[in-house]
C-alpha cells in the first residue's frame, strides 16, 4: 500500500500530549495511528543555522515517523509568528482589526514553505500520497509541483475559510488561492467554509465550480469537499469514566465541596472569546445571584503564542479580569473563578469533563472545536452535563439540536444560558445529551480520515 506522508507546522513529538498543541495535532495523531506513515513538521525549535535535511526519528509506536526541520529565528517571526499569525490566522477568524501585514512576512512564509517542499521532495516516493494541512501551508502544493512531484496531495483547512470580502484584505490573496488549485483536493470543516472559498473561485477568480465539487481555475483543476472533524467518540466516552476515579478528578471533586463546575478549556486565543466569556460569567453572578458560592467556573487556558503581541496582551487582560471577578464576588471560603494558564493531558481533561456541569465553548469563531465534542462525550449518560456553544464554532453545525446555543458578543444571553444550563432538568439534559452523542458516534476522527483520504485517493 502506498505510504502516507502527513505534512502539519506542529506536530505531536514522541512522549509529547498531542492535546497541549490544540485539536490538529490530535485529529492528526489518530489518522497515523491506523495508516502509519511519516509525519513531516516543524520540530518547535528555532537555531541559528537551520539544516535542510528532516530529521527522522521513530515515534516510539513502530509505524509513526516523525520527521521534522528546525525553523531559523527569522524563519520563525515570518512565518510562523508573521505571516501564518499576524495576517492569516486573525483573518480566517474575522478578525481584521487584529491583523499585522508587512510583507516580509509573506516572502518569509513562501520561502519556509518552499524550504518544507525541498525536504518533503528529497523522501516522496511516486505512489506516496501526501497529505498537507492547515494555513501555515497554503502553497505547499504548488512548492512541490515546480519540484515535479505528480503524487496525490490532499489539504485540509482546520481553521475557518474567510467569506471573500474578508479574504480580499490579505494582500496576495489571489496567489494563496490559486496555489491552493495545486492540491487534488481541499477539504474543510464546514459547509460554509466550503461555499465561501467557492464564492471566491466564481466570482474573483472567474473560475468554475462543477456539481461534482470539481473546481477549475487558474488554469488548473481541483475538487473540493467537507469533512468535519471528529473525536474517538466510545474511546474518550471510556476515558472519562476512567478518570473519574484518577487522582485528579478526586482531588477536583474534594474542593469544590459540593458545588457545581462550568468548565472552559481553550488555547489562550483571542479568537476564543475568553474575555467576554467572563463578563458572562460576571453576568451570571450578578443577575442570578442565587449561584453565588454555588458554582466554581474552571477555565483552563495554556498560554500560546507568545511571540505574537496580541496573544500577550490578551494574557494580560485576562489576568486582570480574573482577578476583578474574583474580588468582586468571592466569599472568605469560595472563589468564583479558577484561571489555569498551563495544560492538562486528556485523560485529566476527561474526568474533569466528566465532572463538570456546564461545558462552555463560547469561541468569537472557530473551524470545529473539539472540546466541545469531548466535553459531550465524557458525560455519564444517566446525569449529562449541558454543553454551551457558540454559534461560530464549526461544531454547531454537528451539535445544533443539543447544546444550548448562544451568541458569544451577547454577554448577558451567554450568562441568561449558563443560567439555564445550571438549572435544566435531568430529563432535558439527557434528550440533549443523546441527540448529540448519536452524532459524535455517527461521525468519528475514523470517518473523518477515512473519508478524506478515500476521496483523495480517487480524485483525478
Ligand atoms: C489550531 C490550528 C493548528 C495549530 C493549533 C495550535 O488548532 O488549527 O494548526 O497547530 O491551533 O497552535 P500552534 O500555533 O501552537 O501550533
Amino acid at each position: 500500500m502506498a505510504r502516507l506522508l502527513i505534512v502539519s507546522n506542529r506536530i505531536a513529538l514522541p512522549g509529547e500530549q498531542a492535546a497541549r498543541a490544540g485539536g490538529l495535532a490530535v485529529a492528526i495523531r489518530e489518522a497515523l495511528r491506523k495508516y502509519g506513515g511519516i509525519w513531516i513538521g516543524w520540530s518547535g525549535e528555532t537555531v541559528e543555522e537551520a539544516e535542510d535535511e528532516l530529521r527522522i526519528q521513530g515515534s516510539g509506536s513502530g509505524r509513526i515517523s516523525v520527521a521534522t526541520l528546525d525553523l531559523t529565528k527569522e524563519e520563525q517571526e515570518l512565518y510562523y509568528a508573521g505571516f501564518a499569525n499576524s495576517v492569516l490566522w486573525p483573518l480566517c477568524h474575522y478578525r481584521v482589526g487584529l491583523m499585522d501585514f508587512q510583507r516580509s512576512y509573506y516572502t518569509g512564509y513562501m520561502a519556509v514553505n518552499d524550504r518544507f517542499a525541498a525536504a518533503v521532495a528529497r523522501i516522496a516516493q511516486p505512489d506516496d500520497i501526501i497529505w498537507v494541512h492547515d494555513y501555515h501551508f497554503l502553497p505547499l502544493a504548488a512548492a512541490l509541483r515546480r519540484r515535479g512531484l505528480k503524487n496525490r496531495i490532499g489539504f485540509f483547512l482546520h481553521i475557518p475559510f474567510p467569506a471573500p470580502e474578508v479574504l480580499r484584505v490579505v494582500p496576495f490573496h489571489e496567489k494563496l488561492v490559486a496555489d491552493m488549485c495545486d492540491y487534488d483536493l481541499l477539504g474543510f470543516q464546514t459547509a460554509s467554509d466550503e461555499r465561501a472559498f467557492c464564492d471566491f473561485i466564481r466570482h474573483d477568480a472567474r473560475g468554475v465550480v462543477g456539481e461534482d465539487r470539481s473546481v477549475t481555475a487558474f488554469g488548473r483543476v481541483t475538487r473540493t469537499g467537507v469533512y468535519p472533524v471528529g473525536i474517538e467518540t466510545e474511546r474518550f466516552a471510556l476515558l472519562a469514566i476512567a478518570a473519574e476515579l484518577g487522582p485528579e478528578t478526586k482531588r477536583l471533586v474534594q474542593s469544590l465541596t459540593g458545588r457545581k463546575m462550568v468548565i472552559g478549556v481553550d488555547r489562550l486565543d483571542y479568537s476564543k472569546g475568553l474575555p467576554l466569556r467572563f463578563d458572562a460569567y460576571s453576568s451570571l453572578l450578578a443577575n442570578h445571584p442565587q449561584h453565588r458560592a454555588k458554582v466554581v467556573m474552571m477555565q483552563i487556558a495554556p498560554t500560546s503564542r507568545n511571540e505574537v503581541r496580541q496573544y500577550r496582551a490578551l494574557r494580560r487582560e485576562l489576568d486582570q479580569l480574573a482577578g476583578r471577578i474574583n474580588a468582586r464576588y468571592a466569599e472568605f471560603d469560595w472563589a468564583p473563578l479558577r484561571y489555569l494558564n498551563r495544560g492538562f493531558s486528556r485523560n485529566t481533561l476527561a474526568g474533569f469533563y466528566r465532572h463538570a456541569h456546564v461545558g462552555l465553548v463560547t469561541p468569537l469563531r472557530d473551524g470545529m472545536n473539539l472540546v466541545a465534542k469531548e466535553f459531550v462525550a465524557a458525560q455519564d449518560p444517566d446525569n449529562p452535563g449541558v454543553l454551551v456553544l457558540s454559534r461560530f464554532a464549526g461544531a454547531v453545525d454537528e451539535l445544533c439540536d443539543g447544546a444550548k446555543l448562544v451568541n458569544p458578543f451577547d454577554v448577558d444571553g451567554v450568562g441568561e444560558a449558563m443560567h439555564e444550563a445550571l438549572i435544566m432538568p435531568l430529563e432535558e439534559r439527557k434528550e440533549r445529551y443523546e441527540t448529540m452523542i448519536k452524532v459524535l458516534q455517527a461521525n468519528t476522527i475514523n470517518d473523518w480520515y477515512e473519508r478524506f483520504l478515500a476521496a483523495l485517493r480517487g480524485a483525478n
